[in-house]
């Protein structure tokens, strides 16, 4: 079975929709600042897609397209007004930034309350003890399509390969929040294999194209590809070889159409959390 998260990713904005149109009717509308510096063009395309999704869920949006060169003084100055504006409720940097400007102080710079990327230690330390309000957006995706596709985590092995602060970490603690048992494999892991063909759920989010291999996966298992790669023609793929795995497993996420859509959602729900919640402080 494919899990797709275009059509996922349709059914949860929906619901989105409808509270952020009873938000609304209080008189609060979400807002979301986007920040860009540089002009990457991946990254362009990233930002214009929030925006867009802003504008179809109803969200007030901000967009702020910055010159490569601007100064991390010009940059955390930007921050400081939005985290004091009140119709913006999340803020977000796109990353990666230019290389003369500091990532983790940019990031740790946005307000824990608007950090609707869930980056901020703050928010990731409550992930890791499960009274967050925000979830990091990927990992958030995942879980929302495991729920809606009907697959129970609970007690099941839930293997992650890769270990990202935006990823692979946090996915593993939604997964274990959510009763799997979870192991965690890297570039360092001894005998990949041997993890990976005991997994009830895999989830690959390694940066590789076609890394996983049907040999690496057990019989009717759900698999779930967080890769976004481009393989040797140009075209984008995942980091599962779909064709082999496909015939192996028993539910299976494509790139694209599969986590990508999902990202932009968990978002936009983070925005809409974070005006509903309308927090000051934590
Ligand atoms: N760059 C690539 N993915 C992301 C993301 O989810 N958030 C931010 N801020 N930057 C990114």
């Amino acid at each position: 079975m494919l899990i797709s998260g275009k059509e996922i990713s349709a059914a949860v904005r929906a619901e989105l929709l409808e509270r952020t149109n009873k938000l609304k009717e209080k008189g609060r509308t979400p807002g979301l600042a986007v920040i860009l510096v540089g002009e990457d063009p991946a990254s362009k395309v990233y930002v214009n897609n929030k925006e867009k999704a802003c504008f179809e869920l109803g969200f007030y949006s901000e967009k702020y397209l910055l010159s490569e060169n601007t100064s991390e003084e010009e940059l955390l100055a930007l921050i400081d007004r939005l985290n004091e504006e009140d119709k913006i409720h999340g803020i977000l940097v796109q990353l990666p930034l230019p290389s003369h400007l500091n990532e983790k102080k940019v990031t740790e710079r946005i307000s824990p309350v608007k950090d609707v990327d869930c980056f901020h230690p703050v928010n990731i330390g409550k992930v890791l003890t499960g009274e967050g309000v925000f979830a990091p957006c990927t990992p958030a995706g995942v879980m929302e399509m495991l729920k809606f596709s009907g697959i129970d985590v609970a007690g099941k092995n839930a293997v992650v390969i890769g270990r990202s602060n935006i990823v692979g970490k946090p996915m593993a603690m939604l997964l274990l929040k959510e009763n799997a048992t979870v192991t965690i494999c890297h570039s360092k892991t001894k005998d990949l294999k041997e993890h990976t063909s005991k997994a009830d759920i895999l989830i690959a989010a390694v940066g590789r194209a076609n890394f996983v291999k049907a040999d690496m996966v057990k019989e009717g298992a759900v698999v779930i590809d967080v890769g976004i790669n481009r393989n040797e023609d140009g075209k984008l793929c995942g980091d599962v070889d779909f064709s082999e795995v496909s015939g192996k497993a028993s539910y299976i996420s494509p790139v694209p159409g599969g986590v990508g859509p999902m990202t932009i959602t968990e978002l936009m729900k983070n925005t809409l959390l974070s005006a509903e919640e309308n927090l000051k402080n934590f």
